[in-house]
């Protein structure tokens, strides 16, 4: 007998910020397994910005699961290539249960199938964080987009979240100067002496501007861009020429109105004269790239998921997690994570 199974679904789009009332958990019956498939069981699921800027925002996806990284435990099997007890990484979204099927990919993509956990590389919650796709968009972002190189200064903002707290020791590792930025002196003062950043800026802080001026003596050859918006405005004056400027993202503008809009990062640079990359980045500049694209076009993640690993092992490599336990939490969770409550990777536990 199949379990019945939670899903937290979108009850209407949010307008700007969202609210509790925007979501809703729903129960469904579970189908009988087919032939080829399995029943999984959601151990870990990961809450990402993106969630908010694309799933959210388009009415055709109400009444199904919010979609999302998954780590699951297959508690019933009709497939000869899953048995009980693996754990598989999927994209299954924010649900209890999911039926999978042998031919289910990640993210959509057809060049990224399902994939049984590798343990010996980590814990099974970083296969959505720091060995997953968030650890995987900072290496691929910073070493093959923006092409960091030793003692450049690179700035990255939301420095203690997923993203930004691996965009800066991946630098330090690679022996350049770093400069976080983040919200409030509690992940500024994680980023130095934990992370060992040269200097974390907080951008809530009413000197941040000057702040920053000062961190940046030498200017900024890299900004590793994760928030848009007068983060951005501070670090456009202190660009060296030829500085690079991977666009990662930009959550300051996810939850604003229609009329609030502000131009893209992409668009400010070009408004402000700066030079873009071309496709195959062979020319200094900027450019947005994402995750899926770059798994894509780097088929060697398993190399760099074992690289990553080995510094973790060694030591060189930290990651800190911000973990709420049960399906209920997702929404809460993700709406804290959207304004800086997380402080490190956004999991849940199931
Ligand atoms: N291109 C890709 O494929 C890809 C993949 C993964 C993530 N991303 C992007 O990378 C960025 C970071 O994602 P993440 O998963 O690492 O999230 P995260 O940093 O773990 O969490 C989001 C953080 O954003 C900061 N924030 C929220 N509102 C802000 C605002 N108005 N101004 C400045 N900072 C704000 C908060 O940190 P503070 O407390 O420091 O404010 C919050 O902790 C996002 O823009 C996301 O969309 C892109």
């Amino acid at each position: 007998m199949l379990a019945k199974n939670r899903q937290v679904v979108m009850r209407k789009i949010p307008e700007g910020f969202p609210s509790a009332n925007d979501f809703e958990i729903i129960t469904v019956e579970m189908p009988e397994l087919g032939i080829g498939q399995m029943l999984l069981k959601t151990r870990w699921l990961t809450l990402d910005p993106y969630m908010r800027s694309g799933f959210m925002n388009e009415p055709n996806n109400r009444q199904s699961p919010i979609i999302g990284g998954t780590v699951s435990e297959v508690v019933e099997s009709r497939s000869d290539r899953w048995r009980v007890g693996d754990l598989v990484v999927g994209y299954y979204g924010w649900q209890e249960y999911a039926v999978g099927s042998e031919s289910d990919v990640q993210w959509s993509n057809p060049d990224m199938p399902n994939e049984k956990w590798d343990e010996s590389l980590g814990p099974a919650s970083t296969a959505l964080g720091i060995l997953g796709m968030t650890g995987y968009t900072a290496y691929q972002g910073l070493l093959n987009v923006a092409k960091v190189k030793a003692d450049e200064t690179v700035v990255v903002s939301a420095a203690s979240g997923a993203v930004g707290q691996v965009v800066g020791q991946l630098a330090k590792i690679k022996r350049a100067q770093v400069i976080g930025i983040a919200g409030g002196p509690e992940k500024c003062a994680y980023c130095i002496d934990e992370l060992g950043f040269d200097a974390c800026i907080d951008y809530k802080g009413s000197r941040f501007v000057n702040e920053l001026q000062q961190a940046a003596t030498q200017g900024i050859d890299i900004y590793f861009e994760n928030v848009g918006g007068d983060v951005l405005e501070a670090v456009i004056p202190l660009l060296n020429p030829g500085a690079r400027v991977p666009i990662c993202g930009f959550i300051s503008h996810y939850n604003l109105m229609p009329t609030e809009r502000r131009p893209t990062p992409l668009e400010r640079l070009k408004s402000a004269g700066l030079p873009v990359l071309d496709k195959d980045g062979s020319r200094e500049g900027f450019r947005f790239f994402s995750f899926s694209e770059l798994a894509a076009q780097h088929p060697d993640a398993e190399n760099a998921l074992c690289e990553m690993s080995g510094w973790i092992k060694d030591g060189r490599l930290k990651y800190r997690e911000s973990i709420t336990s049960g399906i209920e939490s997702c929404i809460p969770a993700f709406m804290g994570m959207l304004s800086g409550k997380n402080f490190g990777k956004t999991m849940v536990r199931l």
